[in-house]
């Protein structure tokens, strides 16, 4: 439970180093269970996500220490979790099903909760199993798969993310060659396809929607540094933009942001790029058209920050979320702040320009929380907002802290009272 009060801000300024990409280290911390030599992650950021995951890949069988900001971990022998709520309290915990199907030909994992996005179904990971051999029994919450793997081919019939990540870290032991068509082509995969190589697996294609694992015998150990998180970053744009502030970002990928940068950019705001990072300013002035896609695509991640940036330029905006069948949740919360949002079906439309006035807010999920966060620095007054389900801290690392460098006035309940410390 976390409860922040947000009072307006205007202006915000400042330097921000942007954290290393959550879904780029989730499936990477996966990747541990594949290798009996330490992997060392470095730059692991401080989300409650990890620290789930975490437990999961304990329960099965992963020795992990952290050491500052890295997570050095390995697998002597996994076994399947047996802590069942674990796997239903985080999607990304059905990562563990191609690591331990390749390591011991058996996996046995709790059907992952839907959560408040949608249903979430895990049909394309279980297609790419049985490419590789394996046979699945569905039992109630949980699924059950065995066989030992071997190459194979797989058509995703839509280019998951987390479908394309599980039979990565399957193929890579599996024996013979695999081929995955329409697989997705995030940043995250490629970061994941690099690590695994780093490791000594055998990967061609990456980043485009053609994949061919050659198996190998075993992986080894390495170090490794994942992708800065660009869903944070476009977060803290935003903000930027609602505010009309001026802000360096450092440790970027603006090539991972494109979608976003020129989305921003016919909102109204600048952003100029260096070797060092990137200058964003301005104020968000003109409404936007905005339609969620696969990478390289505009990400749907962002539709709910960008949504509330959408609020400070007059006239109508218009979001399409095509990925994600109840993703506009937080549309609800944004009027309780007098945003003026009609919403049919996955079309919503924003009629941005109109004063916003501080009120209570609940955060519907991890990205509808952060954007109820940015539409309180814009809304006149006090705005509370309630994270029952603690979501904004699973997914970003100390959201309202690295606001409050820019000067927001964020302060968070704590038993002694308010605090804005940055602890
Ligand atoms: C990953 O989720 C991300 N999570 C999500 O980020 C992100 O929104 C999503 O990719 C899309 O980019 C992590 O990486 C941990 P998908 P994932 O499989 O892998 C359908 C955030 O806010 N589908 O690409 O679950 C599914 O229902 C989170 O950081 C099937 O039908 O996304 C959805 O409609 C939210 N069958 C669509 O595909 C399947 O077997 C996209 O899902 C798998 C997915």
């Amino acid at each position: 439970m976390a409860l922040y009060r947000i009072r307006h801000a205007e202006r915000l300024r400042g330097e921000l180093e942007i954290h290393t990409a959550k879904n780029a280290v989730l499936p990477i911390l996966c990747a541990g269970l594949l290798t009996r030599e330490p992997l060392r992650i470095e730059g692991v950021p401080h989300l409650t996500d990890v620290d789930t995951l975490w437990a999961i890949l304990q329960d099965c069988g992963a020795q992990i220490c952290r050491e500052g900001d890295a997570l050095t971990l390995f697998t002597p022998e996994p076994v399947s979790p047996v802590e069942e709520d674990l796997l239903s309290r985080m999607r990304a915990s059905v990562l563990v099903m191609g690591p331990l199907l390749a390591r011991t030909g058996y996996a046995r994992v709790g059907l992952p909760g839907g959560c408040a996005i949608g249903q979430r179904p895990i049909d394309l990971h279980l297609k790419g199993m049985q490419a590789l051999g394996a046979e699945s029994t569905l039992t109630p919450g949980s699924v059950t798969l065995q066989g030992t793997l071997r190459g194979g081919s797989v058509y995703l019939d839509f280019p998951s993310v987390g479908a394309t990540e599980n039979i990565l870290l399957a193929a890579v032991l599996a024996q013979g060659v695999t081929r995955i068509e329409n697989a997705a082509k995030e940043p995250e995969i490629v970061d994941l396809c690099a690590l695994l190589s780093r490791m000594g697996a055998k990967i061609r294609g990456c980043g485009t929607s053609t994949l061919y694992i050659e198996g190998v015998r075993e992986l080894h150990g390495c170090v490794y540094r994942p992708i800065p998180d660009r869903i944070e970053a476009g977060t803290l744009c935003c903000a930027v933009g609602m505010t009309q502030g001026s802000v360096f970002l450092r440790n970027i990928r603006p090539d991972h942001m494109r979608a976003v940068l020129y989305k921003l950019r016919e909102a109204g705001m600048d952003f100029r790029e260096s070797q060092a990072g990137l200058r964003i300013s301005g104020r968000a002035k003109n409404p936007i058209q905005v339609r969620t896609l696969t990478y390289p695509g505009f990400p749907t991640d962002m539709q709910a920050p960008m949504m509330a940036l959408a609020l400070c330029s007059r006239g109508a905006s218009v979001f399409c979320e095509t990925i994600f069948e109840n993703r506009f949740m937080h549309a609800r919360e944004l009027a309780r702040l007098g945003a003026r949002i009609r919403i049919e079906d996955r079309i919503a439309l924003v009629e941005g320009g109109y004063p916003l006035q501080g009120a209570a807010v609940t955060s519907t999920d991890l990205r509808g929380g952060a954007a109820l966060m940015l539409a309180g620095l814009l809304a006149q007054g006090e705005t509370l907002l309630s994270d029952p389900h603690g979501h904004i801290a699973r997914g970003y690392e100390n959201l309202p802290g690295m606001l409050r460098e820019l000067g927001a006035d964020i302060e968070e309940a704590t038993e002694d009272g308010w605090s804005s410390a940055n602890g």
